[in-house]
């Protein structure tokens, strides 16, 4: 083989491997962390559930302290979602006090619950890596 057409086989090679590396530590890297959800109602409601401390009773994502439920996936959870959160928020329960909170308040804190929603799930699930090295859900 001629030194030209080895130098043309490296640089054909050199090449893929540039392409290859780029495509494979590039492809579907762009994380949504969730900007665009925050919207001009969801950033008031975030300044609502901070003011009535929510977290006190509420965790989100987790956290939070431990009277109440998890409310990361209120909105989108079987069975629950905004119209049955908003019965929380408007008239409290036996359990959960009533916070008095004006209409806008509430809806608010509905585009904030929103946006939590879309950005998290919790609790996280849990896996079981069985016997013979498959994964289920727990
Ligand atoms: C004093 C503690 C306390 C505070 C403060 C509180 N909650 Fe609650 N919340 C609870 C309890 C307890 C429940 C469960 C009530 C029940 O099942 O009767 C609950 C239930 C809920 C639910 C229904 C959850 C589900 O999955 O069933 C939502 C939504 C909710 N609260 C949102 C909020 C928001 C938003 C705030 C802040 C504005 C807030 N809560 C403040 C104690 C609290």
């Amino acid at each position: 083989m001629s030194l030209i057409s080895k130098r043309v086989v490296f640089g054909a090679l050199a090449f893929s491997f540039f392409m290859y590396s780029y495509f494979v530590y590039t492809t579907g890297t762009a994380i949504d962390k969730g900007e665009n959800l925050m919207n001009e109602a969801s950033k008031k409601g975030k300044l609502v559930f901070q003011k009535y401390n929510c977290i006190a009773c509420h965790q989100i994502y987790g956290l939070g302290g431990y009277m109440g439920p998890d409310i990361t996936n209120v909105i989108s959870e079987n069975g629950k979602g905004a119209i049955y959160a908003k019965a929380f928020l408007t008239s409290g329960t036996k359990r959960m006090p009533n916070l008095h909170l004006s209409e806008d308040e509430i809806n608010e804190l509905l585009a904030y619950l929103t946006y939590i929603d879309k950005t998290g799930i919790s609790p996280v699930k849990r896996f079981k890596i069985n016997y013979d090295g498959t994964v289920s859900e727990n």
